[in-house]
């Protein structure tokens, strides 16, 4: 037994940059995990797995489809799945060893086993009970299925099985539309699979600009991926390592079934937090499991607080990084803040698809008066010598302020584009701050520019 100052349940992205960043403060710090490796979903089984793959496949990918057109010759490579499955797991390997040493360096302890809290101020892990003044509960999410659907993890998988899957499936059909579905079902899409996407919904990617959205679409059904729209799956059936998928048109409730050999649960996640003792403590959560905090991610309970995705807000790793650096301030006394209306969202396909702030329908719904600046990949430069044109900038600023209230950029890096976006956000920019600021030449960061231009007199290239 133990005294801390903190003791964070869980090492993920919130808990372990929480963990840190008391550990700096001063804090007597433990993080508990019952993983055998720190990092969380995100580093493990999540983010940097996928992105992993991501860019393996993108590379087979590109080398079939443009390699020739640039004089690239010679015979075409093919790929070995246990080999790319195992420099996927290095790359993880060597992110979770680097969390490791962090923990050491800082000198928080690592407590090895499932945490739960019997009351406020204690943590239970294995046999020993550790006192802490203060409690964070960071202990994430897990897939969530849909009824009639068993995951099995080797022919109905989640995204955990399908990070893993040993050989390319000939058919994929994948269940959601959402971020994990695209995202993984162009990894297969470009190793050869056959990809079916079925989305409840009459559009990918909820949430998303609407615009953007239909484009996404359309570039990805030009790189094979098949969509069957507002359509609600109703289950699937295996037998003999083969799927069979049933889904209801919403249009005029009429069946079909498709056949699969792997079939990717994509439909959401929700929150983790069996086993922690939550419901003795009274600490309340909501319909959908999220734990409820106040605005300084204070359960019902003083002292245990939660982040990421564990509570409301987007589901993504630097979210809860930022929650878990916001409240090790707190803790420590001082003003930890999250700012909740810049978080940029990125989705890793090629081309990737990143936004931040407003779209425009929560602009027109909330009345306020904007103006677009749009500016197409085609005309930019670097994009069209890398094959990259497809896309665009689109910046929506205030009509009479011209102060920059969102931007949704589909194409090449958006997802490194869209951050100086945000920081210019953060500073309460106007689109011409960003029109006037010189941008090197020739880069994809010009085409941010020229849609800044495009909010004001105009761009130059378009
Ligand atoms: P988690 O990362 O889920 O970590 C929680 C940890 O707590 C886990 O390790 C778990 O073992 C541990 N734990 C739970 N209960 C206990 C207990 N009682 N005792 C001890 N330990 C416990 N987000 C992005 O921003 N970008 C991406 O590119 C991205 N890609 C993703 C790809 C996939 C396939 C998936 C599934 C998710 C992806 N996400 C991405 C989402 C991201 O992984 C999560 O938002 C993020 O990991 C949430 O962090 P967290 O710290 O709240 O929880
Ligand atoms: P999601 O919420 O993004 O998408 C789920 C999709 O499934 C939705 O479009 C929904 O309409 C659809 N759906 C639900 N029930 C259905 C049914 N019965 N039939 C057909 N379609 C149905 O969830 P996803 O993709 O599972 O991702 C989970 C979380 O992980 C997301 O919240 C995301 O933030 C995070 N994530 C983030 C990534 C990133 O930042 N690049 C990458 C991967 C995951």
């Amino acid at each position: 037994m133990a005294d801390y100052d903190v003791i964070v349940i869980g090492a993920g992205p919130g808990g372990y940059v929480c963990a840190i960043r008391c550990a700096q403060l001063g804090l007597k710090t433990a993080c508990v995990e019952a993983r055998d490796t720190l990092g969380g979903t995100c580093l493990n089984i999540g983010c940097i797995p996928s992105k992993a793959l991501l860019h393996a496949s993108e590379l087979y990918h590109e080398a079939h489809v443009h390699f020739e057109e640039m004089g690239i010759v010679g015979a075409a490579p093919s790929v070995d799945l246990p080999k790319m499955v195992a420099y996927k797991q290095s790359t993880v390997d060597q992110n979770t060893k680097g969390i490791e040493f962090l923990f050491k360096k800082n000198k928080i302890d690592w407590l090895k086993g499932m945490g739960s809290i019997p009351e406020a101020g204690k943590v239970q892990v294995g046999g020993e009970t550790h006192n802490a003044k203060n409690i964070v509960i960071a202990t994430g999410s897990e897939p969530s299925s849909i009824p009639n659907v068993e995951i099995d993890e080797k022919t109905v998988v989640s995204s955990t099985g399908a990070l893993v899957l040993e050989k390319i499936p000939g058919k994929l059909v994948v269940i959601g539309a959402g971020v994990i579905g695209l995202e993984l079902g162009s990894v297969y899409a470009r190793l050869g699979s056959e990809v079916t996407v079925v989305e409840f919904l009459d559009h990918i990617t909820p949430g998303i600009d609407s615009d953007v959205a239909r484009n996404f679409q359309r570039i990805l059904a030009k790189q094979g991926l098949k969509f069957v729209l507002n359509s609600a799956v109703q289950g699937v059936k295996t037998s003999r390592g083969k799927a069979k998928v049933t889904y209801k048109s919403r249009k005029d409730d009429s069946e079909t079934v498709l056949d699969a050999d792997v079939v990717l649960v994509a439909t959401g996640r929700k929150p983790y937090t069996r086993g922690l003792g939550l419901d003795d403590l009274g600490i309340v959560r909501n319909k959908g499991g999220q734990v409820e905090v106040d605005d300084h991610w204070q359960t019902a309970v003083k002292g245990i607080y939660a982040i990421g995705d564990a509570i409301k807000g987007p589901m993504l790793a630097h979210k809860a990084e930022d929650e878990g650096m916001a409240v090790a301030e707190v803790i420590a006394g001082k003003a930890g803040h999250v700012n909740y209306g810049i978080i940029p969202g990125v989705i890793y396909t090629s081309p990737e698809v990143a936004t931040v702030g407003k779209t425009e329908e929560q602009l027109k719904e909330a009345g306020r008066k904007y103006k677009v600046g749009k500016f197409p990949f085609m005309g930019n430069a670097r994009a069209k010598s890398h094959f990259a044109g497809d896309g665009y900038v689109k910046i929506l600023a205030d009509a009479e302020t011209d102060r920059i209230l969102g931007a949704h950029i589909i194409g090449p890096a958006a997802g490194e584009l869209i951050h100086e976006v945000c920081v210019a956000m953060e500073f309460g920019a106007a689109a011409q701050d960003l029109a006037l600021t010189c941008h090197a030449h020739p880069t994809f960061s010009e085409a941010v520019r020229e849609a800044a231009l495009a909010c004001g007199d105009g761009a130059i290239h378009a």
